[in-house]
């Protein structure tokens, strides 16, 4: 009997494809509506490996419920905060996510987000859109150029590698501040400069963050950091919600700490805070970073991957743990 592959949400074509032809038989969740918890606990049940959204928490409860036979948790995303990878390595649950797939995708957002909220693009946008008279004017919706300006990169992975060689392309200069060292190469090419977390707080035009969410970086930007930034300055976060602290963010934007903020996440996802919803100079976009057709399709590819590599005792292409 072939392995107990279950998919907790709808998945690419390619995916399953790639299941099929390895000759697993995957049970996918394909109700038009969200998988809800106590649906999930029920439908892991016997699963030999769980591929899994960003949406669905994996914890001690959830693992009990799949039963001692799990052998891996294949997460369709390159970030895993869904997943406490700590409990999982204490039964022998070997965890995947989907690194290098999505890094074009998610590095165009977050480059569209600066454009965005730099030049006004949301507001102007909804200026049409509801019908105000507006006219061509010398001093009408003036944003500001980001020529010359300095991209601040926190956490220099290859998504924040991806986003400041396009931020070079426009003519921005970069800093950066990482925990990992970063190839010398790519330091080069981009002419990057490291800094201090709060150096490149307090010395960067645009602020974007690309590290991963965990407990150590979370609110990893709160009141203390708006307060070092630039007035002028935006934040720009296409990473998690929870590295930012949101109400912190809306209370900086009231109080003209920074001059706007471009998010595709949401510390409370999907929920947003209603203190962004009215302010104009805020780009709000609801989690698209990997949202094109191609970069899905490779995302549950390689998750498949990892699912068969898993199920045939081998080791996957991208482990965790
Ligand atoms: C998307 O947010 C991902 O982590 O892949």
């Amino acid at each position: 009997m072939s392995a107990r592959i279950v998919v907790t949400g709808k998945i690419p074509s390619a995916g399953l494809n790639a299941l099929h032809d390895a000759g697993l038989s995957p049970i996918t969740w394909d109700h038009e509506h969200q998988i809800t918890r106590a649906e999930l606990l029920e439908f892991v049940k016997g699963a030999e490996v769980l591929i899994t959204l960003l949406t669905e928490k994996v914890d001690d409860e959830l693992l009990d419920a799949a039963g001692s036979q799990l052998k891996g948790v294949c997460n369709v995303a390159v970030g895993y905060n869904n997943i406490d990878v700590a409990a999982c390595t204490r039964r022998n649950v070997r965890v995947t996510n989907t690194p290098g797939v999505l890094t074009d995708a998610t590095a165009d957002i977050a480059f569209g987000l600066v454009l965005m909220v730099t030049r006004r693009l949301g507001e102007g946008e909804r200026v049409i859109r509801s019908n105000q008279p507006w006219q061509w004017g010398m001093n009408f919706m003036l944003g500001v150029g980001i020529q010359n300006r300095q991209l601040g990169i926190i956490g220099m992975g290859a998504i924040g590698v991806a986003t400041a060689r396009r931020a070079k392309a426009f003519g921005m200069s970069i800093a950066y501040f990482s925990r990992s060292p970063i190839d010398k190469k790519i330091a080069e090419e981009l002419n990057a400069t490291q800094l201090s977390l709060d150096d490149l707080l307090a010395s960067s035009d645009v602020v974007s963050v690309h590290c991963p969410s965990n407990d150590a970086t979370h609110h990893l930007i709160g009141a203390a950091q708006f307060k070092m930034m630039k007035q002028t300055a935006f934040l720009i976060n296409t990473a998690r919600g929870p590295i930012v602290n949101e109400q912190q963010l809306v209370d900086a934007l009231d109080a003209g700490e920074i001059a706007g903020a471009g998010l595709d996440v949401f510390e409370f996802e999907p929920k947003v805070n209603a203190g962004l919803l009215t302010r104009e100079n805020v780009v709000l976009i609801p989690h698209l970073g990997s949202a094109t057709q191609e970069t899905r399709a490779a995302m549950a590819t390689l998750a498949a991957s990892n699912a068969i590599a898993i199920s045939n005792s081998q080791k996957p292409p991208t482990p965790v743990n």
